[in-house]
């Protein structure tokens, strides 16, 4: 893969004309990672649709100009072979040009499992912030509560599932009947189901991927208007990168039920295990970039298409102090001499 020009930028963070620069470099990435996964669809093999979207994304990062540590990733240190927490990533320092420092977020194939089994909403995705924009969660789950832009004031994650689906019919200017909720289908989640059905809403049960469905709830005409449950945090980071550049709103809360996991988020400095997070909360940074492509057909984004003459793509690119939402449809064309680029 050719490497980028090099640029002389300052060293300390990511700026925004960073997050201008990067955001491309970052569509590459997640491109990359969903075309290596897509080859393994419906195989049935998990742990390949993983390994595959890992080893692609973090080949392609070694191709970015920064100096990038992963905040969240596939894991420990001692877990995971790569893209583990603290990994430095990114191309290196050439002949004295600074690079930019960059804390990454990352979910390599986010819905292995319909990866693997071929059903809808499976994405690649990342999430950039200067340092110290993204919370270091831990691996374990939290409560979630998503919405877009017209529902963020007045819900309450505390607040019974009745108040908080008025309150977002209210914002939305319907009725508690012409809602749709994204739960993801577990167990865990039956009496929230039974909470919502008995408020009159109508449920949407996934199988996975509550991130993408935290997504489609910020983003207008997809037919989804809150998720709602228990998911992993480090998802629910990613979610509040992509809810700071389109202005929704995600309500969270750890889950911590173990005293292995007490010590663990007391290491990371988390003292308040009952805080309420927002947001600008998880993600705190002044520039965001946020990248995800789809692997297979979803709400938001088409999956990879494998095609004679080549691969297409499409991905959500967004960066945050730049204000840029951008639907990447990208052709990758295998240079054969009489290749053809369909519209
Ligand atoms: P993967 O990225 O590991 O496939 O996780 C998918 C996912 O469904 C997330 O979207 C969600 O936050 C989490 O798993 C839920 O965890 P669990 O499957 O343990 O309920």
């Amino acid at each position: 893969m050719p490497q980028t020009e090099l640029q002389p930028v300052p060293a300390e963070g990511l700026t925004q004309q960073m997050e201008f620069e990067l955001a491309l470099e970052f569509t590459r990435i997640v491109e990359e990672a969903a075309i290596e996964s897509a080859k393994t669809m419906g195989m049935g093999d998990r742990p390949k649709s993983d390994q595959v979207a890992t080893e692609a994304m973090r080949r392609t990062m070694d191709t970015v100009p920064m100096h990038g540590t992963i905040v969240i990733g596939e894991g420990e240190r001692d877990k995971a072979p790569m893209l583990y927490i603290g990994e430095k990533v990114g191309a290196k320092m050439h002949d004295g040009i600074k690079l930019p420092e960059v804390d990454i977020a990352v979910d390599p194939l986010e819905g292995t499992n319909l990866c693997a089994t071929g059903a809808p909403n499976a994405i690649t995705v990342l999430a950039a912030s200067e340092r110290g924009g993204l919370l270091h969660a831990p691996d374990c789950y939290m409560e979630k509560l998503v919405v877009g832009p017209s529902c963020k004031d007045g819900i309450d994650l505390d607040a019974p599932v009745k108040y908080n689906l008025k309150m977002i019919a209210k914002s939305l200017d319907r009725a508690v009947k012409d809602l749709v909720i994204i739960v993801l289908d577990r167990p865990r989640h039956e009496q929230l189901i039974e909470e919502i059905r008995t408020a009159g809403a109508r449920i949407k049960l996934i199988g996975d991927g509550d991130l993408s469905a935290g997504i489609a709830a910020a983003v207008l005409g997809t037919g989804v208007h809150a998720v709602m449950g228990t998911g992993g945090a480090p998802e629910g980071v990613i979610t509040a990168a992509a809810m700071r550049c389109l202005n929704g709103e995600i309500l969270a809360r750890l889950v911590i039920d173990k005293p292995e996991l007490e010590q663990r988020v007391a290491k990371m400095g988390i003292r308040d295990l009952k805080r309420i997070y927002r947001a600008e909360d998880l993600a705190p940074g002044e520039n965001i970039v946020f990248a995800a492509t789809g692997v297979t057909d979803g709400s938001l984004l088409r999956g990879v298409r494998f095609f004679g003459d080549g691969i297409r793509t499409q991905s959500l690119v967004m960066t945050r102090s730049t204000g840029k939402v951008r639907f990447i449809d990208s052709i990758h064309v295998h240079k054969e001499p009489d290749f053809k680029v369909r519209f």
